[in-house]
């Protein structure tokens, strides 16, 4: 049997992506974003009521299937519109904390062309933010965007940003496009054909049409923004800057999806690293999506990282391979050790250090290698004159120190070490 196309296991990659959700919490702790856990599928409507029927989320990727009680049923293929239900359901609108930040990570689902860093099963990472219409909160929602990443290690990156504009720009902006494109029509691709009808920004970023000289030329959002909306923009600026968040106006940013309102950003990190998926974050504001599905008017903003995407770039960006953590690996030589390695691992993980030991009277140099491949940090042994006194011979595989010490305090001994590393590990030099 094999895994469905599109789909991954994850075995090796695990640490990196444990070190990343510490990371997610560590920073979202920071901005003060607590977590939510919604449903992996949804009624369909929501998806078509918020992503949007005539985008490609919606139009042509869905896992959609009736229920065996006959509902219509979708496998999430985001995770904005599950928390927008969820703020609505729940009423967390009549909270008296008026911003509520909210995150969110786990599994999505698109029926997608599965390439290198695109699956139909992969893992996002979001944060929506409710309550208020501030610039400010979109530059803080782009900051904790790009200081996660920044975090993470990956280099280089940009955050690409555009407004759009609310209502009345939109559709000032749609009517100059369509007029631009109209006389083009018949030489567009076949989608774009539709599009132009039912979603004519989407034209924008066709990857067939991509150098269509009507697309190249085409009007561009930034120039019908309407006084107010062009404001907003200069604000989400000003703060950016301030907060000394390097970013690229790009004019030609639109997004896929169709709650967009105003700033809309993606983070990116070189092709050279993820080839055209090179897009780690997406998001923006959405200040319609509340009252679309049934809740009060209620700004937000949001963004949405793509997991597996940020391993690929991390695993570019690293010089040396991420090392796994285990702690101590004892050996033991002959069968009282062996007993012995079984209370000493007793003791050691009491004191939270991850332990393994051998199951079997191995050679010592059996033993080493298998310390070796496991990276241990430290190596300790157990063999008959160390059962006899109650000690333990310790070897610190990043120092090569030695040392033979009594059991009892082993664990004290190793903490010390282990401490002692930590103390610079903290360094966040643009965080
Ligand atoms: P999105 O741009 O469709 O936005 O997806 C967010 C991120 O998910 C992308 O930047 C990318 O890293 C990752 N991603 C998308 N599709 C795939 C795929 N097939 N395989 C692997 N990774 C993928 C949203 O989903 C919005 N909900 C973001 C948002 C939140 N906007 C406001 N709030």
């Amino acid at each position: 049997m094999q895994k469905p196309k599109g789909t991954f296991d994850i075995i090796e990659d695990i640490q990196l992506y444990h070190m990343i959700e510490k990371t997610i919490r560590k920073m979202t702790k920071r901005f003060s974003v607590q977590e939510i856990r919604t449903p992996h599928f949804e009624h369909s409507e929501l998806y078509h009521r918020s992503v949007g029927e005539s985008t490609d989320v919606v139009g042509k990727e869905t896992y959609r299937f009736l229920d065996r009680g006959g509902r219509d049923i979708t496998l999430r293929p985001e995770g904005t519109a599950g928390v927008v239900r969820a703020y609505v359901e729940n009423k967390l609108y009549a909270n008296p904390q008026k911003v509520q930040k909210y995150y969110y990570v786990g599994s999505m689902f698109r029926y997608e062309r599965p390439q290198k860093g695109r699956f139909r099963e992969f893992n996002t990472f979001g944060v929506e933010a409710f309550g208020s219409g501030h610039p400010k909160l979109d530059a803080e929602i782009i900051e904790l965007a790009y200081r996660l990443t920044f975090l993470l290690g990956i280099q280089p990156l940009v955050v690409h940003l555009n407004s759009l504009g609310d209502a009345e720009s939109k559709t000032r902006y749609k009517e100059a496009l369509q007029a631009h494109l109209a006389p083009h029509l018949a030489t567009l691709c076949d989608d774009c054909k539709t599009r132009f009808e039912t979603n004519p920004l989407r034209i924008l970023d066709c990857k067939v049409d991509a150098k269509h000289e009507a697309l190249l030329t085409a009007p561009k959002p930034f120039d019908y923004l309407v006084a107010e909306d062009k404001d907003h923009f200069d604000q989400v600026v000003r703060y950016l800057t301030a907060q000394n968040i390097p970013y690229h106006i790009d004019d030609r940013l639109v997004r896929g999806l169709d709650y967009y309102t105003h700033t809309v950003f993606e983070i990116k990190t070189d092709e050279s690293l993820l080839g055209q998926q090179n897009t780690l974050c997406g998001g923006g504001r959405y200040n319609h999506l509340v009252e679309a599905l049934g809740g009060p008017s209620t700004p937000a903003v949001g963004f949405g990282f793509g997991l597996e995407r940020l391993i690929v770039a991390i695993k570019a960006a690293q010089k040396e391979p991420l090392t796994s953590e285990l702690d101590v690996y004892i050996g033991a030589l002959g069968n009282e050790a062996l007993e012995a390695s079984s209370v000493l691992a007793t003791k050691l993980r009491k004191q939270n250090l991850s332990v393994e030991s051998s199951f079997e009277p191995l050679s010592l140099k059996a033993q080493f290698k298998q310390s070796d491949r496991l990276n241990a940090r430290f190596f300790c042994l157990l063999g008959e004159d160390e059962v006899r006194a109650g000690t333990v011979s310790i070897k610190d595989q990043k120092t090569k120190e030695e040392a033979t010490i009594k059991q009892a305090q082993a664990a004290f001994y190793i903490i010390d070490k282990l401490t002692h590393d930590q103390t610079c590990v903290d360094c966040e030099e643009g965080a």
